[in-house]
């Protein structure tokens, strides 16, 4: 199966789900268990829309917690810029139906700092961590700049770690997938 086919695939099911936002709650507190996400001093994260498992909760976490958390600001050429979300109202609509921070730009080399790094999924491969996104390559910039020992997470609806996710030269693995049952470890 191709990548588009295999997109329209979980985005149709995502659509057919009774509460997309329903599994935000347990894959948060089960995060917020992990001593690697307790002890993270910068994380990178993105406010969730539409069906993707739902951040709000996941972020207002982490900035209560402590932790300084950067969302992504998309660009004109796909690529991510950060910023600093600093509690509710900080942010405010962007293109594309996005939510993204007030905060002045940081750059995109800013997520080469982040200790963990949670990125959105269409689906993960369980073997290879390839990650399917929504078609823009943005993470596969992003993540091409976050340091081999630093987490990659990647947040998925039950269901979503797919074996055989087709993967070309720029596409970026995860190290974790987060599901609502649990968090999934990708051997590689
Ligand atoms: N490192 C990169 N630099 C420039 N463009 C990239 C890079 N990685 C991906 N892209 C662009 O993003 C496009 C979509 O990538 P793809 O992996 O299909 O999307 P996604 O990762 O969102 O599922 C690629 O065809 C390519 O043009
Ligand atoms: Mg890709």
């Amino acid at each position: 199966m191709d990548k588009a086919e295999l997109r329209r695939r979980i985005v149709a099911a995502r659509a057919g789900l009774a509460d997309p936002r329903g599994p935000a709650t347990a894959i948060r507190e089960t995060l917020l268990d992990q001593p690697w996400v307790q002890m993270a001093g910068l994380v990178a994260c993105y406010w969730s829309m539409g069906t993707e498992p739902a951040t709000h909760g996941l972020v207002f976490a982490l900035w209560k917690h402590g932790a300084t958390v950067i969302l992504p600001v998309l660009q004109p050429d796909g690529d991510l810029d950060w910023a600093v979300y600093d509690g509710p109202g900080s942010l405010a609509p962007g293109p594309r139906g996005l939510m993204e921070p007030v905060d002045t730009r940081r750059g995109v080399d800013t997520i080469r700092t982040a200790a963990l790094v949670i990125v959105p999924a269409l689906a993960v491969d369980p073997v290879t961590g390839i990650r399917l996104g929504r078609g823009g390559g943005s993470y596969d910039r992003a993540l091409a700049r976050v340091g081999p020992n630093v987490p990659r997470v990647a947040l998925l609806h039950e269901g979503e770690l797919i074996g055989g996710v087709p993967a070309e030269p720029h596409d970026q693995a995860v190290s974790v997938a987060a599901l609502p049952s649990g968090i999934v470890p990708i051997p590689g």
